[in-house]
């Protein structure tokens, strides 16, 4: 058992108390590998999306020679053409190898390379193959792609794919981009959006579900300055979850060694988590040198030019590709965790210490009693803030219960109007980490939060 698998539990059941992630369709035993997220829980992962697409796309820093770096945005369909899955190598490749078991009352289906940290249904304190019971077939490539078909007809000629990846979505649109926008290389291109895969062993919470979402760029630059774009990606990424709090231990980058790379790869780092589930760090992203596999697969399978031409050099060439690949819901996971805090000093211990930034709302206003005029000042000072910010109003139970479930919640500031509030116009903000109170004006509120959350 992980050391840490007793947290887990603690961070899990706090997600379900306060609405941050629930089981899909839970009210019919729910769904393997599939999560809904609560009131909370979306607003911290809009939170995390709207953050990345800011620091990437819209703003992101200055590239490696000191210039502006060039990134838009794309929003491609789910489902595509099956010839792009046969070009990107998916349709083939995009396999796990499994095994079943054949004995009555298991039935089980494992992969392959698990087996050893995998349990047997029938008898969970052994591995699947490790009883006398078990009758394991061979190992067989199992594809992780979802199929369907689009039209009335369930037959070969409609079968398609929802994507595992956004990556191809962007490929398959490079000259569309080249051709509608002004961008000239080096460039990037931006996705967020849903992918599937139909995992074998669905596990550890979100982290390996077989829905969920990607957060990638495909950058597109001349081969002679990939490595030095790929140093700078790489970078790039650490810092941004350092920024928004996974700092120290818990990060760690690790390059992938030679026998990990894909054939067509220079350099890949996976940046990874120690997520309390399990004693090794686990995959956040990807930020892979690809060269440039992808556009010479879409150009011989399309039939279609995809080469770039620089009319400064007027050289035309196949461009390489640097690919940040992150996952959203992997990343949500981390930034609970990381954010998840036990303070035995507090009457009620658990909190959560989001990054401003992230967290799924920003401030709350209580009354410090519902009555005496009190409501009369909160309710408009509440709606002040709300018009700019997530934020809540909270009139029930004791002050002291009011700011334990902003603390759970991840609240970085609660503001109380008191009685004092009436003679001077001041109201009290408390600090979420710290717990600590100052006065200050109530005109005041707006440029304070202005200033602590931008
Ligand atoms: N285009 C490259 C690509 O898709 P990947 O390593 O397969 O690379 C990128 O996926 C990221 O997507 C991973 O680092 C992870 O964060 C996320 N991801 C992949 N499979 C996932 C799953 N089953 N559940 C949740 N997130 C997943």
């Amino acid at each position: 058992m992980p050391k840490d698998a007793e947290k887990m539990e603690k961070i899990v059941a706090l997600c379900k108390r306060r609405g941050f992630i629930f089981q899909s369709s839970e009210i019919y035993g729910g769904i393997n590998g599939f999560w809904d997220y609560g009131p909370l829980g979306v607003e911290l992962k809009r939170n995390i999306k709207e953050a990345w697409w800011q620091d990437m796309v819209r703003n992101p820093p200055t590239g490696p020679d000191g210039r502006e770096v060039q990134m838009v945005g794309v929003d491609c369909s789910i489902i595509m053409n099956p010839k792009v899955w046969v070009a990107s190598g998916h349709a083939t490749g995009f396999a796990d190898p499994m095994v079943d078991c054949k004995t009555e009352g298991c039935k089980g289906r494992f992969r392959a390379d698990q087996i050893a940290e995998s349990q047997c249904p029938l008898k969970p304190s052994k591995c699947p193959g490790e009883h006398d019971k078990c009758q394991l077939t061979e190992a067989r490539q199992f594809n992780l792609m979802f199929e369907s078909h689009a039209g009335a007809i369930k037959d070969d000629a409609n079968k398609v794919w929802l994507r595992p990846e956004t990556a191809q979505g962007i490929f398959a649109n490079f000259k569309n981009v080249c051709d509608s926008t002004r961008v000239k290389i080096p460039f990037g291109i931006a996705q967020v959006g849903k992918a599937f895969r139909n995992e074998i062993n669905p596990r550890n919470y979100t982290f390996r579900s077989r829905e969920f979402e990607q957060m990638e760029i495909e950058f597109f630059c001349h081969d002679r300055d990939a490595m030095k774009w790929w140093e700078w990606w790489r970078d790039v990424r650490i810092n941004w979850y350092k920024s928004l709090g996974l700092a120290g231990e818990n990060l760690k980058p690790r390059n992938q060694d030679d026998k990990e790379l894909a054939h067509y790869s220079k350099a890949c780092t996976d940046i990874e988590y120690y997520f309390p589930f399990a004693d090794e760090p686990q995959e956040l992203e990807g930020v892979a040198h690809r060269g440039c596999f992808d556009l010479t697969q879409h150009q011989q399978h399309s039939g279609k030019d995809m080469t770039y031409f620089d009319d400064e050099t007027k050289e035309r060439f196949l461009p390489t590709v640097i690919e940040p690949s992150a996952g959203a819901d992997r990343s949500t996971l981390a930034f609970i965790c990381e954010a998840y805090t036990v303070d035995p000093s507090r009457p009620s211990p658990e909190l959560m210490k989001f990054h401003p930034r992230l967290a799924p709302i920003k401030a709350a206003v209580f009354p410090l009693v519902n009555k005496d005029g009190l409501p009369e000042i909160a309710e408009p000072l509440f709606r002040e803030i709300r018009k700019r910010w997530p934020a809540q109003y909270d009139a029930k139970q004791s002050i002291g219960k009011r700011y334990a479930r902003m603390d759970e919640a991840g609240t970085p500031y609660c503001f109380t109007v008191d009685g004092q509030t009436k003679q001077d116009g001041t109201v009290t903000v408390r600090d979420r980490d710290t717990g600590a109170q100052e006065r200050m004006d109530k005109s005041r509120v707006v440029d304070f939060l202005n200033d602590k959350l931008s």
